[in-house]
């Protein structure tokens, strides 16, 4: 039977909490972070002791460890308001506290919208080997036994232009691993939860480790960045702290968990050093070169006939147009279009047709050719330029890797 040490514990942080709140007053913040550190450990502990308060116990633990993350990132101007522990757990809980946590659950709940379902396989992806490579190391290293210096990625930045896929890793992650898969876009979550966007991304966090192994695919990361969107810095900022304590996750290092975030963006050049530092690895996933462009013509057209396709060719062409995956998906079903409609000219007559009888009728088709390929290049327009590729080429050289 291990010894109770609840009670020197609760004295020992009834005494560091006094001292934190006298290093606030006098604004020392190191000592001040350390004090709620040592609040957070002893909680811990105690949560050991006191099975019915433990999730009281933990959860205040995490308030204090979020306390310290925000002495310690200061420097944004961003103070979160501290709830003290009131000592005895949940049991001496009055009606203020029940609705902070009805609240909680509240956010949590709405969160669980953010999950999707994801299908998509690695070998839906053309091209982007080395991308997936790395993902995949992370994904394994996380899973494996492995000495405690051994820290998976916790975050990996995907940037590039439009349609080149960025998306479509995250969903690839998740699919694979069959993990629960959060898929936010940044720039809703500021604009619809403005004020309470900090709440959502604690609660994110919070249901994506208990719903381990997650991944969290923050899109449109850029948004956060407050240079852009002057109305709602001030919600940026205070989302971004947030984002960044939980990458931080200094409470789950020896976890084996895995909560992996990817984040993506078409504008690398907006994001500020606090996102920067954060994501040590970033990734360029660029528009296809030859070899990717055929991968991805072959994934696109899956179920026909194309041997009678000059792939290079048309790889070469689709390279020369700065397509992204994108576009050259939107190319082979224009050209595959462009097939059906020849074989089957009477197609939209059949529309008049019971749906019973027309699920009897199989759709005609013939290998594609060159042709459906020509004419599909004539509606399918790149929006990039070369300058444009440029500035990612020179930002990935800059600050990739
Ligand atoms: N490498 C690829 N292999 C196969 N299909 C691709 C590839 N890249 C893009 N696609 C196709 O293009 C679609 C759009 O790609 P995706 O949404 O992943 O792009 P993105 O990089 O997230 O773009 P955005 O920056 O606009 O969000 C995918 O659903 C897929 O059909
Ligand atoms: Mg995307």
């Amino acid at each position: 039977m291990p010894v109770d040490l609840s009670g020197p514990l609760m004295s020992a942080f009834k005494k560091a909490k006094k001292e934190f709140e006298e290093a606030i007053k006098k604004g020392d913040k190191e000592t001040a972070r350390k004090k709620a550190l040592e609040c957070a450990r002893i909680l811990r502990q105690l949560s050991k002791y006191d099975e019915f308060n433990r999730e009281s116990y933990l959860k205040k633990a995490k308030e204090w460890e979020r306390t310290a993350k925000d002495i310690e990132i200061d420097g944004y101007g961003i103070k979160r308001k501290h709830k003290p522990m009131r000592e005895g757990g949940s049991r001496g809980k009055t009606g203020g506290d029940e609705s902070g946590d009805e609240e909680e659950d509240k956010f949590k709940r709405y969160v669980e919208n953010f999950i999707t379902k994801s299908k998509v396989k690695w070998s839906d992806i053309g091209g982007l080997s080395e991308v997936k490579k790395l993902i995949m190391e992370t994904i394994v290293i996380s899973a494996l036994q492995r000495p405690e210096s051994i820290q998976p990625w916790k975050g990996i930045l995907l940037f590039g232009p439009p349609g080149t896929g960025k998306t479509l890793l995250a969903s690839a992650a998740a699919g694979s691993l069959n993990a629960t898969f959060f898929s936010v876009k940044t720039s809703n979550v500021l604009s619809k939860y403005f004020g309470e966007s900090t709440k959502i991304v604690s609660a994110l966090y919070e249901v994506a480790r208990e719903r381990a192994p997650s991944i969290v695919f923050m899109d449109e990361v850029d948004a956060l960045t407050t240079k852009r969107n002057q109305e709602q810095s001030e919600a940026s900022r205070r989302m971004l702290s947030t984002l960044l304590t939980e990458l931080d996750g200094f409470q789950d290092k020896k976890s084996d968990i895995l909560v992996l975030t990817l984040a993506a963006t078409n504008t690398p050049w907006d994001l500020d050093e606090a996102i920067l530092s954060r994501f040590p690895r970033r990734i360029y996933v660029p528009l296809p070169d030859k070899e990717a462009a055929k991968a991805i013509i072959k994934i696109h057209t899956k179920g026909l006939d194309i041997s009678k396709l000059d792939l290079d060719a048309l790889a070469e062409e689709c390279v020369r147009k700065l397509y992204s995956g994108r576009d050259l998906k939107n190319l082979c079903q224009e050209a595959i279009w462009n097939m059906i409609r020849e074989e089957n000219p009477n197609l939209h007559k059949l529309a008049e047709l019971p749906y019973e009888k027309l699920r009897r009728r199989s759709l005609r088709t013939r290998p594609l050719e060159m042709r459906d390929f020509e004419e599909a290049f004539k509606k399918i327009k790149s929006p990039l330029t070369r300058k444009e590729i440029e500035r990612y080429e020179r930002w990935a050289e800059e600050f990739g890797g």
